[in-house]
């Protein structure tokens, strides 16, 4: 009897470790609720294929498992997370799994700010943020004030019913700002600003192509295009370096000049200058467009941002963003119903504790940005633009922990905040004041979720001179 006892609890365990050891979705050793890889070496991968992107298989992954929930990202054991309360708890880490950004290195380069963590992730954040701090603004509100009144001027010019397609126009005005903010002078002229800007849109489009369709054959002509666009930026940025070298600017709060004056090796320079276009290119841009759209399809809004604008004369200054309280609701609700940048992750390099499960040493946890930003559970009829959810008398502490577009942990959250609201607070400021914005009829706007999300194609917008 003794001996059979023995058998079947050797049986028992010898199956389980069997079990365990053949059926990659039994290798979890975590109790967090999840998906069960579909294919041993991809992962969910094929799911979030299917889903058309990282937030909607975070969306329906959530839907389904709870606010705490785990997947495959291909042989790695991951986890996401999407209620404020989880936020909060992954508020103190720092550093950010390389895989997050792994696509984009063929632009962004080795020694990418994206890449670094640890101490030297820690390092580079003290060093390039001052250029960015709110203190340092006022010294970029002119140059916001410019571009817009440019822009302004231009539109105003056109004929009432012509067609704009208005992300370029937005893509445009965006650019001008930040190759100037970054780099200085050289950007003042208009033929540099087209050839950066037309090659940063190369490299970005071939990072989305190789989403998709993988990466470029070494020596094909998508691969020759790419490495010419990315050669040309290098070089421009090489040549601002030796000018800004050879008569540096005491004092300067440029970017570049930041770079340059802490004496990092050129490679860093470079890699850093376009992880950081990158971080604000697509995302201040879209935001910009987003906002106007919004602005088109709700004319109650924008009549609205109207009246509260024109309160505002002449250069629109840091000093006067407090009476600009509306702008600020409309340009969170856009930031909210867009989605624009629908998640960010982290990693700890020992076993930690987060919802009350054992998180593995070493896991990625996704922050579902996105997917609490459309819970209706924290924001009724999510789907409706509603600006107002953002006043004081209306914003709930949920809300305020779970809106968390610029992402939220371990001082690591983005850099651009403070610049971003300052660039579309001015740019919308100055425009909202003497133009009305109206959507060009027929047309269907599908919102495309990647890393940042796009509208699927143009949106086309006419512009009226108001009265
Ligand atoms: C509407 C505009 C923007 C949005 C919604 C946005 C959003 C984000 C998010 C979600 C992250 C990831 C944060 C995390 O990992 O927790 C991030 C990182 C980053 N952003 Fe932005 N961003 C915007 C504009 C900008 C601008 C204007 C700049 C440049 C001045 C910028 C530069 C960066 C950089 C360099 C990082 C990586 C920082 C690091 O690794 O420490 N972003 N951004």
């Amino acid at each position: 009897m003794l001996a059979f006892a023995i058998f079947a609890v050797t049986f028992v365990v010898v199956l389980i470790a069997a079990v365990i050891y053949f059926y990659p979705g039994s290798t979890k050793t975590s109790t967090i609720p999840g998906m069960d890889p579909t294919d041993p070496r991809e992962g969910n991968f094929p799911d979030i294929g299917a889903a058309g992107s990282m937030h909607e298989f975070l969306a329906n992954l959530h839907e389904t498992y709870g606010t705490i929930a785990s997947f495959w990202f291909g042989t790695k054991f991951t986890v996401s997370i999407a209620s404020p309360e989880l936020f909060k708890e992954h508020m103190g880490v720092f550093d950010r799994p390389p895989e997050v950004f792994a696509l984009f290195k063929p632009l962004i380069g080795r020694s990418s700010i994206h890449y670094a963590n640890k101490a030297d992730g820690r390092r580079r954040r003290i060093m390039y943020d001052p250029p960015f701090t709110q203190a340092n603004l006022r010294n970029f509100c002119g140059t916001f004030n410019e571009l817009a009144c440019e822009l302004e001027k231009k539109l105003l010019g056109l004929p009432k019913d012509e067609h704009l397609p208005l992300m370029q126009y937005c893509h445009a005005l965006v650019i001008k700002a930040l190759t100037r903010i970054f780099f200085g002078d050289y950007f003042k002229d208009e033929g540099n600003i087209l050839k950066f800007r037309h090659s940063f849109e190369i490299c970005w489009s071939e990072m989305e192509t190789s989403l998709t369709q993988g990466p470029a054959e070494d020596g094909s002509d998508r691969d020759k295009k790419f490495k010419e666009a990315l050669g040309f930026m290098h070089d421009s940025i090489r040549a601002i370096m030796k000018k800004r070298k050879a008569k540096p600017v005491v004092g300067s709060t440029l970017f570049i000049d930041v770079l340059l004056e802490n004496e990092l090796p050129e490679e860093q320079v470079l890699d850093d200058c376009l992880s950081y276009m990158m971080g604000a290119f697509h995302t201040s841009g879209n935001l910009m467009a987003w906002t106007i759209y919004f602005l088109a399809t709700h004319q109650d809004c924008q009549e609205k941002l109207h009246q509260e604008v024109t309160k505002v004369k002449g250069q629109v200054e840091q000093s006067q963003f407090d009476q600009l309280k509306y702008l600020h609701h409309v340009i969170n609700e856009s930031l909210r119903l867009s989605i624009l940048t629908p998640y960010a992750a982290r990693f700890q390099d020992s076993d930690t504790e987060l919802g009350g499960h054992i998180i593995p040493a070493g896991t990625s946890v996704y922050h579902a940005l996105g997917v609490v930003l459309e819970d209706p559970e924290i924001w009724p009829e999510p789907q409706k633009f509603d600006p107002g959810r953002f006043s004081v008398d209306n914003i709930t502490q949920r809300q305020e922990t779970g809106f968390q577009p610029f992402g939220f942990a371990g001082k690591r959250s983005c850099p651009g905040q403070h610049f971003a609201y300052a660039q579309i607070t001015i740019f919308l400021a100055v425009l909202c004041r003497t133009l009305k914005f109206n959507l060009v009829e027929g047309q269907v706007v599908v919102p495309r979720y990647g890393l940042v999300t796009s509208p699927e194609e143009e949106i086309w917008v006419t512009v009226e001179k108001r009265k």
